[in-house]
């Protein structure tokens, strides 16, 4: 940061989570202005150390009084809590960026992966509502590589199948594994069934069509970003237990044909992707080969022999960096030197 560059106050609602603390990682790597961070929890956190960038900050609960310090407020504490306090931060005069499902299909509310639409933060109509959303972690990835196919081959029907790790469930998700693994059976399980050497068909509730709501953020949330109504994607979410991203299995059926070499360039050539692809030398993503990187990473790529025009491939990303907290801290940066 230059001394003459403006640094702004960031609140962090949910800074003793596994999001916000990515969160706190992620401002520092990548120079963020700083100014002061403002960490909020719940009430049991209160008073908690934070440390950043040599700096201890103690924890409160989120008020009026503490978002009216905060030039940018960076959510990350679940969706009731977003319900309650987003629209109280943006009136204190914060830009709220929700991690949450709160706002992200609320037609006022842009949402944003700054690879895929950034001209959204700042559309028509603006931000009436002070608040920018972030996608769900599973389609962020998923948008990421979408996005320069669509651009070129227009994409017809993605069927995806996900491999997600414990983190996307937080704290208690992780915890429940290494519970689980030292042997400790608890009363009911955080991941519906037991996670440890299993792998379970249900990521949050299910929905009356059959899907779960994390199967229908793909799907609503795509389209949104996308920009494209006419985008099918079929998905079926599996949480497993693994820490370090989530990985996804893609089935693209695009309009136009295409040459793989030239899938291959385009997507190598797109930002915020890294494409591993070399079977012959056992080369390909695996969740800890994002483990704490801001990249989605691709392989597998290969032509679907049985169908026309569909590609087939593996990504990989990790839910807590790109999948949360550095999508959140690429569109605070986005509002540097607006606000
Ligand atoms: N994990 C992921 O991969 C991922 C990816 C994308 C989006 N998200 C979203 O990010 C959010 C947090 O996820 P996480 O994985 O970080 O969860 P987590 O590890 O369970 O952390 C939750 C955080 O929210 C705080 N919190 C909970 N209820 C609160 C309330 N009523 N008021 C104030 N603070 C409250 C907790 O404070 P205490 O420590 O005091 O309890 C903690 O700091 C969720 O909305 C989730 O859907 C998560």
């Amino acid at each position: 940061m230059s001394s003459t560059e403006k640094a702004y106050s960031v609140a962090i609602l949910g800074a003793t989570g596994l999001v916000g603390r990515t969160m706190l990682q992620v401002l520092d790597e990548r120079d963020f202005p700083v100014r002061k961070v403002l960490p909020l929890a719940s009430a049991k956190s209160c008073g908690k150390e934070i440390e950043f960038r040599g700096e201890t900050y103690l924890t409160e609960v989120p008020s009026h009084e503490v978002f009216s310090k905060a030039d940018i407020a960076l959510f990350s504490a679940g969706a009731a809590a977003s319900r309650q306090w987003a629209p109280v931060a943006a009136e204190a005069g914060a830009v709220v960026i929700d991690n949450s499902s709160a706002f992200r299909m609320d037609p006022e509310v842009p949402l944003v992966v700054p690879e895929v639409n950034p001209e959204a933060i700042f559309g028509a109509g603006g931000r009436p509502k002070g608040i920018i959303a972030n996608p769900n972690c599973s389609t962020i990835q998923m948008v990421v590589v979408l996005k320069p196919l669509h651009d070129r081959y227009r994409i017809r029907r993605v069927v995806v199948s996900t491999y997600q790790s414990v983190t996307g469930k937080g704290k208690a998700g992780r915890d429940a594994l290494e519970g689980e693994l030292a042997g400790k059976i608890p009363e009911s399980f955080v991941h519906a069934h037991q996670i440890a050497f299993n792998a379970v068909p249900h990521i949050d509730v299910f929905q009356e069509n059959g899907y779960t709501k994390e199967e229908m953020k793909m799907v609503n949330e795509t389209r949104k970003i996308m920009c494209d109504e006419s985008l099918s994607v079929s998905p079926t979410t599996v949480r497993i237990p693994v820490y370090g991203g989530h990985g996804e299995s893609l089935n693209i059926e695009f309009e136009d044909d295409f040459k793989i070499e030239e899938v291959r360039e385009l997507l190598a050539g797109a930002p915020g992707i890294i494409v591993q692809d070399d079977p012959s030398s056992n080369l390909y993503p695996m969740p800890l080969t994002s483990y704490k990187k801001d990249e989605v990473f691709v392989g597998r790529i290969r032509r679907d022999f049985w169908h026309p025009k569909t590609l087939n491939m593996w990504i990989v990303a990790d839910n807590l960096r790109k999948g949360a907290a550095t999508n959140t801290v690429q569109i605070a940066e986005k509002l540097i030197g607006i606000l």
